[in-house]
């Protein structure tokens, strides 16, 4: 079995990643681990153990991470798109008991994992990257005991979803973007916001996905409602689904149908740059090339993938 823990700060489509992974029989995820970002880390949590309970795996350890970005200045949220309370303001009746939050802070259960499984860990980023790189500041071989790294975030052809030019997860903590670029020392794959917006779902792609009968498939469709009308308003018919791309490239690479090596920064000043990832094409900076850009990905296999998520 391979064996995954998940980052997240989830986020709608941050659930339907986190679900995509536990369907997924050869997969383990040996945890998911919280970080403030489209919200802040303790609603972070409440909806990662509701999306657990959806999917009735509530056996599976969740760590209470980084409250602020490494500056401590926050710069924005995500609740234009995913809700105040990060999952689409849907009501929910059940509860969720937080006893099943553990007590062991994220950061120590990811420098824990690493050692407990050396060589044999996936990490999949789908938040800020604050979490990664304090693990970096503790320790600095981290990242060399991950067998690899995926990550939602970033940018490959300047074009931004909160600025001009820099994606959410990047823009929200870009001192941890440039960190873990920089010395993570892992294999490191990204989805990039152009590489998922080129992927986003069609609406009546994504409606027929959403009108199977399943729990799981009705609760993303409820959480999601918030985030079309959001779209709707702003003359975009599909669904982006970045964070379950993630996810889907590190279950499965053959869903990946091209992709380049190169050397990528982000920009921490940039007065209209903050965040931005930045791409050496031709080799400027003369450094080694130091993440796998996803540049393409199999619609159709990503489909499947998606539906497979639902399946109760
Ligand atoms: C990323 O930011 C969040 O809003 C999404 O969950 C995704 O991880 C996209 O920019
Ligand atoms: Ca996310």
């Amino acid at each position: 079995k391979g064996l995954m823990i998940i980052d997240t700060d989830a986020g709608v489509d941050d659930a339907d990643a986190i679900l995509m992974a536990l369907s997924y029989p050869d997969v383990k995820v040996v945890g998911i681990t919280t970080v403030s970002g489209n919200i802040l880390v303790k609603q972070v949590i409440v909806n990662v153990l509701r999306v657990l309970k959806v999917a009735n795996r509530m056996d599976i350890p969740v760590y209470h991470g980084c409250e602020e970005p490494l500056l401590g200045v926050r710069k924005t949220n995500g609740i234009h798109y995913h809700g105040t309370d990060g999952l689409g303001d849907m009501p929910d009746p059940s509860t969720v008991d937080r006893e099943h939050l553990k007590e062991e802070h994220a950061v120590q259960a990811l420098l824990r994992m690493s050692r407990q499984f050396e060589g044999e860990l996936t990490l999949v980023c789908l938040g800020p990257l604050t979490n990664i790189a304090v693990a970096l500041r503790i320790d600095p071989h981290f990242g060399t005991r991950l067998k690899n790294c995926f990550i939602m975030g970033g940018n490959h052809q300047g074009r931004g979803n909160v600025t001009v030019s820099a994606e959410f997860n990047f823009n929200y903590d870009p001192e941890a973007a440039f960190v873990v670029l920089s010395q993570l020392h892992a294999p490191i794959t990204i989805v990039t916001w152009e590489l998922s917006t080129s992927h986003s779902l069609p609406k009546d792609v994504y409606n027929k996905l959403r009108s199977k009968k399943t729990k799981k498939a009705d609760f993303l469709k409820r959480i999601e409602a918030h985030s079309l009308e959001f779209n709707k308003q702003n003359n975009d018919d599909t669904f982006n689904v970045c964070d379950a791309i993630a996810v889907a490239a590190a279950i499965d690479n053959s869903i990946i149908t091209m992709a380049t090596r190169v050397y990528a920064t982000v920009e921490v000043k940039g007065q209209y740059t903050s965040g931005q990832m930045l791409v050496d094409w031709n080799g400027h900076f003369k450094k080694e090339h130091n993440v796998t850009l996803i540049t393409s990905i199999d619609d159709s296999k990503l489909l499947q993938m998606l539906y497979k998520t639902e399946e109760d």
